[in-house]
């Protein structure tokens, strides 16, 4: 009885899927028809696939902090170099700054003087004119481990990495520049617990002594350990370069 019943349901399942192929996913009611849920929740609808965040990662700095220029160097652009894929960067160049407004503008006072500021604004400019990580990253990396003061560094580093300085410029001049700056004060100022310091990295927007710390110390396990999706390479290698610096008993 059962046999028959359930080779009757197949049969009126394959005689009642007059749909083509490429529509069978169309719907559940066609997947069913056709006897393709399954195969098109796997493959089509993607049902059990939870795309994984990647790890926002904010960096609170200023242009000319000689300990934001070393973790720029030494951590957050080798480590963002590996795991773009699953790091939403932001910079906010503003730092231990303060601003006052004079008239419609904002007038800035930076932690390492004027050509700071310059630096902030270039930064923050850039940012804004690029709209695209991969462009205006590499640019902040080359002004923040060059020698010489950002005016002069930037110069070079647009014409390496493909930024319209002349569109810096003229966003550096424009109200438009102040007001970006002043965004990145507001930022700054709304951090909770406030910075004490500069570098102050959140990762999905929180901050701790100790995240911090490892932040300075080993940001691509830090990163690593954050991300819940599928293990990235340069994770998994962390992994096993761990496991090869202990000395194992036999
Ligand atoms: C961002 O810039 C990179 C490098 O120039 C480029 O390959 C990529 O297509 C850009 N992405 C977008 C969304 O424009």
């Amino acid at each position: 009885m059962w046999q028959i019943y359930t080779l009757t349901c197949l049969i009126i399942a394959v005689n009642g899927c007059d749909i083509p192929p490429r529509m069978w996913c169309d719907s559940l009611e066609t997947a069913k028809q056709c006897q393709v849920v399954e195969q098109c929740a796997k493959s089509v609808w993607k049902v059990n696939e939870v795309s994984p965040e990647p790890v926002k990662l904010t960096l609170y700095m200023e242009s000319l902090c000689p300990d934001c220029k070393n973790f720029i160097k030494e951590q957050l652009f080798p480590v963002w170099a590996q795991l773009s894929n699953i790091i939403d960067l932001e910079l906010v160049p503003y730092g231990n700054a303060m601003e006052r407004k004079k008239g419609d503008m904002w007038e800035f006072d930076c932690q390492h003087g004027k050509e700071e500021c310059i630096g902030n604004l270039i930064e923050t400019c850039a940012i804004h004119i690029s709209n695209n990580v991969t462009r205006w990253f590499p640019f902040i990396h080359c002004i923040e481990i060059a020698e010489d003061l950002p005016k002069a560094s930037a110069i070079r580093c647009a014409q390496m990495y493909k930024i319209d300085y002349s569109a810096v410029q003229k966003c550096m001049a424009s109200d438009k520049g102040n007001l970006l700056e002043h965004q990145m004060a507001l930022k700054t100022n709304a951090l909770s617990p406030p910075h004490k310091y500069v570098p102050w990295v959140t990762l999905n927007g929180v901050h701790t002594e100790s995240m911090e710390k490892e932040a300075e110390s080993n940001l691509l396990k830090l990163v690593c350990d954050t991300y819940k999706g599928p293990t990235p390479k340069a994770c998994s290698q962390l992994e096993d370069l761990e496991s090869l610096s202990r000395c194992y008993r036999d």
